[in-house]
């Protein structure tokens, strides 16, 4: 299908609001149904499903420290409309199809409210997973202003629940942020990076099978499944209509593997202002910005000298990033375009500070243990390619403990071909650095011997991050404090056919045997002068 670009509008989703607020605490309902929406005005309707009838799903908007509860409710079909592979774990003959349950990328959630992969639910909460522990979650907001996501994390078939539409934004504000004067308003545009492959008929294509699949398995996972065609904010290739001024864009990679190496074809910069966890400490001058799946960029664009021309947002990455370094030329390469015709409204007085905040860095020796672990491929016992992480699968017994408060680094070495974008629940991360490592040597012996010095991160990854992007050779350490909750998380990577196919691992936030000691002397008043002293 060949779709004329940047012919439809930009949508920009509507603000949720909550059904009720009791006792101060705002309470809403979002329900997924399956519809059909128009996604290319030149396309028959296409079926998707979505949070609140709307493709991606409202934006939930929220202030620091505001806690908020929210009811995640199924009222999908029971057969799901893309091809689910039982073979994938948790996606056995016995359990149901169409299951659901919703994390917050980014947010620093307790355990329950998480969106654990086994909590699912179906509809009605007539099945519920082995993890299921309330329908309810609830989201306390503390950490700083930013860019997060809501999205489908059931186990064994986000790939397609995601891909069938299932996420949504959620900006968390705050004084300091609005203190900064940024473009804000309606000079302040959500956009949701998507790729996907239609039929003749306007349904989705999802693949049901690799055409090199050795085997008789149908339908089969894929490695990893990029669409032919890019949405922003669930339409085909948009434009929008644009002041000559200053606007802030929220820009999130929500595709299921495709990575983008975004630029503007009128060669003007991007001021970077903020990475996935909140602002970075300066707005940092940049052309071009990589962004793999699930990974936030903040930046305002200037178009203040650009009356009456047209911008396209390009994407130079390849669909085999970055192993292949040529420029994208095919339709995959555009993204959406800006017109910058609308008059001017009033004078801009928005600024671009060249102080935004300030990031407390961790530094490696407050860390009380770094963690060794291998991105890893293999061949299942079909003959598929499996990818692991550190030679586990999901199943494995926990192997990453960490105790409350622990600041850990975690080492994650790549020898695989592809990329993997690294993502972390519970935490915000810092890059410490990459460094290069010899792929042959470590296949003969699975030792990792360095090849290059320690290369710190670039200055728009020196700020707050959940996705950590690892290329083929290279290990990158980043440093986490694992806090303020205990309980039970994931980690995995973050392209949704590696993550529903063994590329996640449960880990446990817990209390170490002398913190639980601590805690009983703390209620012993004798022994409260050695806490005021440690
Ligand atoms: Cu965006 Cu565990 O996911
Ligand atoms: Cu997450
Ligand atoms: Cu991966």
């Amino acid at each position: 299908m060949n779709l004329l670009k940047f012919i439809d509008k930009l949508p920009l989703p509507r603000v949720l609001q909550p059904v009720r607020v009791k006792d101060g605490i705002k309470y809403y309902e979002v329900t997924m149904t399956e519809f059909h929406q128009s996604l290319h005005s030149s396309m028959p309707k296409t079926r998707v499903w979505g949070y609140e009838h709307t493709y991606p799903g409202p934006v939930i908007e929220v202030s620091k420290g505001e806690r908020i509860r929210v009811k995640w409710i199924n009222d999908l079909p029971s057969k799901h409309f893309l091809p689910i592979d039982k073979t994938v774990h948790g996606a056995g003959k016995d359990t149901p199809e169409v299951r659901t349950v919703v994390h917050l990328h980014g947010g620093i959630t307790p355990a329950d409210s998480d969106g654990y992969p086994d909590a699912w639910f179906t509809n009605g909460f007539k099945q519920v997973g082995p993890f299921f522990e309330q329908e309810v979650y609830e989201y306390e907001n503390l950490q700083d202003a930013t860019t997060l996501w809501y999205h489908d994390h059931a186990i064994g078939i986000t790939r397609l629940n995601i891909y069938a539409g299932l996420a949504g934004y959620y900006l968390i504000r705050s004084k300091h942020e609005q203190s900064l004067n940024l473009p804000k308003d309606k000079y302040e545009i959500p956009l949701l990076l998507q790729d996907r492959t239609f039929n003749k008929d306007g349904s989705l294509y999802y693949p049901k099978k690799e055409a090199d699949d050795p085997t008789n398995i149908y339908p089969s996972i894929v490695a990893k499944f990029m669409g032919e065609n890019i949405l922003v904010n669930g339409k085909v290739w948009p434009y929008l209509e644009v002041e000559p001024r200053k606007y802030r864009f929220r820009l999130i990679n929500g595709s299921n593997a495709r990575y983008y190496k975004i630029r503007l074809d009128s060669n003007q910069p991007f001021y970077q202002i903020g990475t996935d966890g909140g602002l970075l400490e300066e707005p940092v001058t940049i052309k071009s910005i990589i962004l793999g799946p699930a990974e936030r960029a903040d930046v305002i664009i200037d178009f203040s000298s650009q009356k009456h021309n047209k911008i396209v947002l390009i994407n130079d990455a390849k669909d085999e990033f970055p192993e292949d370094p040529k420029i994208n030329q095919s339709n995959t390469r555009f993204i959406m375009q800006f017109r910058v015709t609308l008059p001017l409204l009033s004078n801009d007085t928005s600024t671009i500070p060249p102080k935004l905040t300030d990031i407390n860095f961790y530094k490696e020796q407050e860390a009380i243990r770094t963690r060794h672990l291998e991105l890893i491929a293999q061949d299942d016992q079909y003959g598929r390619r499996i990818r692991l992480l550190d030679y586990k699968t999901w199943d494995d017994p926990i192997t990453e403990k960490p105790a409350l408060n622990d600041i850990e680094i975690w080492s994650l070495s790549n020898p695989t071909t592809g990329g993997h974008p690294i993502h972390l629940h519970l935490v915000k991360f810092q890059i410490l650095d990459k460094q290069l490592f010899d792929v042959e040597h470590y296949e003969k012996t699975k030792q990792i011997k360095y090849i290059s010095e320690r290369m710190p991160p670039a200055a728009n990854d020196h700020g707050w991050k959940d996705v950590i992007n690892v290329f083929h050779g290279e290990t990158a350490r980043i440093i986490a404090k694992f806090a303020p909750y205990t309980g039970r998380f994931v980690w995995h990577c973050h392209i949704l056919e590696h993550e529903d196919y063994e590329m996640m691992r449960p880990f446990d936030v817990v209390i170490r045997k002398e913190q639980s000691r601590l805690k009983k002397l703390i209620y012993n008043k004798t022994w409260s002068h050695i806490f005021k002293n440690t």
